[in-house]
Protein backbone atom coordinates (compact mmCIF):
# COMPACT_ATOMS: atom_id res chain seq x y z
CA UNK A 1 0.00 0.00 0.00
CA UNK A 2 2.63 2.60 1.14
CA UNK A 3 5.01 1.85 -2.48
CA UNK A 4 1.27 2.41 -4.12
CA UNK A 5 0.74 5.76 -2.46
CA UNK A 6 5.06 6.61 -3.30
CA UNK A 7 4.89 5.44 -6.75
CA UNK A 8 1.36 7.55 -7.68
CA UNK A 9 -0.02 4.23 -8.62
CA UNK A 10 -3.33 5.05 -7.39
CA UNK A 11 -3.63 7.91 -9.38
CA UNK A 12 -2.82 5.67 -12.16
CA UNK A 13 -5.45 3.01 -11.07
CA UNK A 14 -8.17 5.70 -11.49
CA UNK A 15 -6.54 7.28 -14.74
CA UNK A 16 -6.44 3.81 -16.82
CA UNK A 17 -9.83 2.97 -15.29
CA UNK A 18 -11.60 6.28 -16.44
CA UNK A 19 -10.02 5.90 -19.46
CA UNK A 20 -10.31 2.67 -20.62
CA UNK A 21 -14.32 2.67 -19.10
CA UNK A 22 -13.66 -0.72 -16.70
CA UNK A 23 -15.05 -0.99 -13.49
CA UNK A 24 -11.83 -1.54 -11.86
CA UNK A 25 -7.86 -1.58 -12.16
CA UNK A 26 -5.07 -2.87 -10.05
CA UNK A 27 -1.51 -1.83 -10.75
CA UNK A 28 1.20 -3.87 -9.61
CA UNK A 29 4.86 -1.99 -8.94
CA UNK A 30 7.10 -3.39 -11.67
CA UNK A 31 7.12 -4.45 -15.13
CA UNK A 32 7.26 -8.03 -16.29
CA UNK A 33 9.54 -7.27 -19.14
CA UNK A 34 11.50 -6.22 -16.41
CA UNK A 35 11.31 -9.29 -14.10
CA UNK A 36 9.31 -12.34 -13.99
CA UNK A 37 8.69 -12.06 -10.54
CA UNK A 38 6.06 -9.35 -11.19
CA UNK A 39 4.01 -12.10 -12.28
CA UNK A 40 3.70 -13.55 -8.98
CA UNK A 41 2.82 -10.38 -7.28
CA UNK A 42 0.12 -9.56 -10.28
CA UNK A 43 -1.20 -13.48 -9.67
CA UNK A 44 -1.16 -12.48 -5.54
CA UNK A 45 -3.58 -9.52 -6.25
CA UNK A 46 -5.53 -10.82 -8.62
CA UNK A 47 -6.11 -14.23 -5.97
CA UNK A 48 -6.97 -11.80 -3.82
CA UNK A 49 -9.46 -9.65 -5.34
CA UNK A 50 -10.73 -13.27 -7.00
CA UNK A 51 -11.09 -14.07 -3.23
CA UNK A 52 -13.17 -10.92 -2.83
CA UNK A 53 -16.00 -12.11 -5.02
CA UNK A 54 -16.30 -15.45 -5.31
CA UNK A 55 -19.42 -16.89 -3.85
CA UNK A 56 -19.67 -20.49 -2.64
CA UNK A 57 -21.39 -22.04 -5.68
CA UNK A 58 -19.54 -19.89 -8.18
CA UNK A 59 -18.40 -21.40 -11.76
CA UNK A 60 -15.46 -20.12 -12.90
CA UNK A 61 -13.88 -20.07 -16.37
CA UNK A 62 -10.70 -19.32 -17.17
CA UNK A 63 -8.31 -19.42 -19.74
CA UNK A 64 -4.34 -20.88 -20.02
CA UNK A 65 -0.55 -18.98 -20.08
CA UNK A 66 1.85 -18.14 -17.33
CA UNK A 67 -0.18 -15.29 -16.23
CA UNK A 68 -3.05 -16.69 -14.97
CA UNK A 69 -0.32 -19.98 -13.96
CA UNK A 70 0.46 -17.34 -11.00
CA UNK A 71 -3.08 -16.46 -10.11
CA UNK A 72 -3.75 -20.07 -9.05
CA UNK A 73 -0.53 -20.72 -8.10
CA UNK A 74 -0.71 -17.58 -5.76
CA UNK A 75 -4.38 -18.40 -4.68
CA UNK A 76 -4.33 -19.71 -0.72
CA UNK A 77 -5.09 -22.84 0.16
CA UNK A 78 -9.13 -23.00 1.64
CA UNK A 79 -9.40 -25.82 4.27
CA UNK A 80 -13.35 -25.75 3.57
CA UNK A 81 -15.30 -27.43 1.32
CA UNK A 82 -16.96 -25.61 -1.78
CA UNK A 83 -19.50 -25.48 -4.30
CA UNK A 84 -17.56 -23.43 -6.58
CA UNK A 85 -16.25 -25.05 -9.85
CA UNK A 86 -13.86 -24.11 -12.06
CA UNK A 87 -13.51 -24.89 -16.09
CA UNK A 88 -11.61 -24.48 -18.77
CA UNK A 89 -12.52 -21.25 -20.77
CA UNK A 90 -11.76 -23.32 -24.23
CA UNK A 91 -10.02 -26.34 -24.97
CA UNK A 92 -6.54 -25.10 -26.13
CA UNK A 93 -4.42 -28.48 -25.59
CA UNK A 94 -1.38 -27.96 -26.67
CA UNK A 95 1.02 -25.38 -24.74
CA UNK A 96 3.05 -26.23 -21.65
CA UNK A 97 0.91 -29.10 -19.35
CA UNK A 98 1.13 -26.84 -16.50
CA UNK A 99 0.44 -23.47 -18.31
CA UNK A 100 -2.95 -24.85 -19.73
CA UNK A 101 -6.71 -24.59 -18.92
CA UNK A 102 -7.35 -27.77 -17.95
CA UNK A 103 -3.99 -28.19 -15.25
CA UNK A 104 -4.80 -24.51 -13.89
CA UNK A 105 -8.27 -25.23 -13.58
CA UNK A 106 -7.61 -27.93 -11.14
CA UNK A 107 -4.93 -26.63 -9.38
CA UNK A 108 -7.70 -23.15 -8.55
CA UNK A 109 -10.34 -25.79 -7.94
CA UNK A 110 -8.16 -27.56 -5.75
CA UNK A 111 -7.34 -24.49 -3.61
CA UNK A 112 -10.56 -23.37 -3.31
CA UNK A 113 -11.76 -26.43 -2.12
CA UNK A 114 -14.36 -26.65 -4.95
CA UNK A 115 -14.73 -29.45 -7.97
CA UNK A 116 -13.25 -28.68 -11.79
CA UNK A 117 -13.78 -30.11 -15.23
CA UNK A 118 -11.57 -30.22 -18.13
CA UNK A 119 -11.95 -30.43 -21.44
CA UNK A 120 -9.80 -32.07 -23.90
CA UNK A 121 -9.96 -30.24 -27.22
CA UNK A 122 -6.70 -29.22 -29.27
CA UNK A 123 -6.17 -25.69 -29.94
CA UNK A 124 -5.47 -25.68 -33.80
CA UNK A 125 -8.68 -28.42 -34.62
CA UNK A 126 -11.05 -27.27 -37.32
CA UNK A 127 -14.49 -26.13 -37.27
CA UNK A 128 -15.88 -29.99 -38.51
CA UNK A 129 -13.98 -31.70 -36.06
CA UNK A 130 -15.43 -28.94 -33.12
CA UNK A 131 -18.71 -29.38 -34.23
CA UNK A 132 -18.72 -33.38 -33.65
CA UNK A 133 -17.02 -33.18 -30.41
CA UNK A 134 -18.95 -30.82 -28.86
CA UNK A 135 -22.13 -33.17 -29.08
CA UNK A 136 -19.99 -35.83 -27.19
CA UNK A 137 -21.73 -35.94 -23.88
CA UNK A 138 -19.00 -35.61 -21.56
CA UNK A 139 -17.56 -32.30 -23.44
CA UNK A 140 -21.31 -30.90 -23.92
CA UNK A 141 -21.91 -30.93 -20.24
CA UNK A 142 -18.74 -28.91 -19.76
CA UNK A 143 -19.55 -26.51 -22.02
CA UNK A 144 -23.20 -26.27 -20.36
CA UNK A 145 -21.38 -25.19 -17.04
CA UNK A 146 -18.37 -22.65 -18.53
CA UNK A 147 -21.78 -21.26 -20.62
CA UNK A 148 -22.65 -20.92 -16.74
CA UNK A 149 -19.91 -18.74 -15.65
CA UNK A 150 -20.00 -15.77 -13.40
CA UNK A 151 -16.85 -15.11 -13.42
CA UNK A 152 -14.08 -15.26 -16.54
CA UNK A 153 -10.64 -14.93 -15.43
CA UNK A 154 -8.43 -14.57 -18.67
CA UNK A 155 -4.64 -13.78 -19.63
CA UNK A 156 -4.21 -11.23 -22.53
CA UNK A 157 -1.21 -12.29 -25.38
CA UNK A 158 0.17 -10.14 -28.22
CA UNK A 159 -1.81 -11.18 -31.80
CA UNK A 160 1.96 -11.81 -33.64
CA UNK A 161 3.10 -14.04 -30.36
CA UNK A 162 -0.21 -15.92 -30.14
CA UNK A 163 -0.38 -16.55 -33.41
CA UNK A 164 3.79 -17.88 -33.52
CA UNK A 165 3.13 -20.12 -29.98
CA UNK A 166 -0.04 -21.62 -31.31
CA UNK A 167 1.76 -22.47 -34.94
CA UNK A 168 -1.03 -20.80 -36.93
CA UNK A 169 0.14 -21.12 -40.95
CA UNK A 170 1.94 -18.15 -42.41
CA UNK A 171 -1.67 -17.45 -44.52
CA UNK A 172 -3.49 -17.13 -41.43
CA UNK A 173 -0.33 -14.90 -39.82
CA UNK A 174 -0.20 -13.17 -42.81
CA UNK A 175 -3.81 -12.28 -42.44
CA UNK A 176 -4.03 -11.23 -38.86
CA UNK A 177 -1.28 -8.62 -39.57
CA UNK A 178 -2.91 -7.29 -42.75
CA UNK A 179 -5.88 -6.93 -40.29
CA UNK A 180 -4.27 -5.22 -37.61
CA UNK A 181 -4.32 -8.03 -35.23
CA UNK A 182 -2.75 -6.62 -31.85
CA UNK A 183 -4.33 -8.77 -29.20
CA UNK A 184 -5.40 -12.34 -28.37
CA UNK A 185 -7.71 -13.00 -25.57
CA UNK A 186 -10.11 -15.73 -25.35
CA UNK A 187 -9.21 -16.91 -28.61
CA UNK A 188 -10.31 -13.63 -29.72
CA UNK A 189 -8.06 -12.37 -32.19
CA UNK A 190 -8.53 -7.78 -31.85
CA UNK A 191 -7.05 -5.12 -33.57
CA UNK A 192 -6.55 -1.71 -31.37
CA UNK A 193 -9.98 -0.65 -31.43
CA UNK A 194 -10.99 -4.10 -29.73
CA UNK A 195 -12.98 -5.41 -33.51
CA UNK A 196 -12.58 -9.16 -33.56
CA UNK A 197 -10.27 -9.73 -37.10
CA UNK A 198 -10.23 -13.80 -36.34
CA UNK A 199 -11.65 -16.45 -34.05
CA UNK A 200 -9.73 -19.52 -33.22
CA UNK A 201 -12.25 -22.32 -33.48
CA UNK A 202 -12.09 -23.82 -29.69
CA UNK A 203 -14.18 -21.19 -28.49
CA UNK A 204 -17.23 -21.77 -26.93
CA UNK A 205 -17.80 -18.45 -24.59
CA UNK A 206 -18.76 -16.22 -27.35
CA UNK A 207 -19.42 -12.46 -27.14
CA UNK A 208 -22.68 -12.52 -26.44
CA UNK A 209 -22.07 -14.99 -23.77
CA UNK A 210 -19.03 -12.71 -22.52
CA UNK A 211 -22.21 -10.03 -22.24
CA UNK A 212 -23.76 -11.57 -19.17
CA UNK A 213 -21.04 -12.90 -17.40
CA UNK A 214 -20.60 -10.44 -13.98
CA UNK A 215 -16.98 -10.68 -13.65
CA UNK A 216 -14.26 -10.40 -16.22
CA UNK A 217 -10.87 -10.01 -15.03
CA UNK A 218 -8.06 -9.74 -17.42
CA UNK A 219 -4.54 -10.12 -15.90
CA UNK A 220 -1.58 -9.15 -18.32
CA UNK A 221 1.38 -7.03 -17.84
CA UNK A 222 4.54 -5.45 -19.60
CA UNK A 223 5.06 -2.90 -21.71
CA UNK A 224 5.76 -4.94 -24.63
CA UNK A 225 1.87 -6.04 -24.02
CA UNK A 226 0.32 -2.46 -23.29
CA UNK A 227 -0.86 -2.37 -26.79
CA UNK A 228 -2.15 -5.54 -26.50
CA UNK A 229 -4.04 -5.31 -23.70
CA UNK A 230 -5.51 -1.72 -24.55
CA UNK A 231 -6.90 -3.42 -27.44
CA UNK A 232 -8.27 -6.16 -25.31
CA UNK A 233 -10.10 -3.61 -22.93
CA UNK A 234 -11.33 -1.47 -25.99
CA UNK A 235 -13.22 -4.92 -27.16
CA UNK A 236 -15.55 -4.57 -24.10
CA UNK A 237 -14.39 -7.97 -22.58
CA UNK A 238 -13.01 -6.51 -19.50
CA UNK A 239 -14.11 -5.55 -16.33
CA UNK A 240 -11.10 -5.33 -13.90
CA UNK A 241 -7.85 -5.34 -15.85
CA UNK A 242 -4.81 -6.50 -12.99
CA UNK A 243 -1.71 -5.37 -15.11
CA UNK A 244 1.61 -4.13 -14.04
CA UNK A 245 3.44 -0.63 -13.90
CA UNK A 246 5.51 -1.08 -16.94
CA UNK A 247 2.29 -1.86 -18.85
CA UNK A 248 0.19 0.67 -17.13
CA UNK A 249 2.77 3.74 -18.45
CA UNK A 250 2.24 2.62 -21.69
CA UNK A 251 -0.96 2.01 -21.87
CA UNK A 252 -1.76 5.67 -20.34
CA UNK A 253 0.86 6.99 -23.11
CA UNK A 254 -1.74 6.22 -25.54
CA UNK A 255 -5.47 6.41 -24.75
O1 LIG B 1 -3.33 -19.42 -24.45
C1 LIG B 1 -4.06 -18.94 -23.37
C2 LIG B 1 -3.84 -17.46 -23.14
O2 LIG B 1 -4.59 -17.03 -22.02
C3 LIG B 1 -4.15 -16.57 -24.32
O3 LIG B 1 -5.52 -16.35 -24.54
C4 LIG B 1 -3.34 -15.33 -24.00
O4 LIG B 1 -3.10 -14.58 -25.16
C5 LIG B 1 -2.09 -15.94 -23.42
O5 LIG B 1 -2.45 -17.21 -22.88
C6 LIG B 1 -1.38 -15.15 -22.38
O6 LIG B 1 -0.28 -15.90 -21.96
P1 LIG B 1 0.84 -15.35 -20.98
O7 LIG B 1 0.14 -14.89 -19.75
O8 LIG B 1 1.76 -16.50 -20.76
O9 LIG B 1 1.51 -14.23 -21.72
Amino acid sequence: EFIHELKGLNNMEKTLRDRLKLKKVIVIPGDVDNDQLIKKDMGKSAANYLKSIIKNDSIIALTGGSTVMEVANEMPQSYTKSDIMVVPARGGLGRDVEKQANTIASVLAKKLGGSYKMLHIPDNIGKEAIATLIIEPDIKSVIDILKKADIVLFGIGRADVMADRRNLPSSTRDYLEKAGATSEALGFYLNINGETVYETPSIFLTKDDLKDVKNLIAVSGGRSKADAILSTCNSGMVDVLITDEGAAYEILKSC
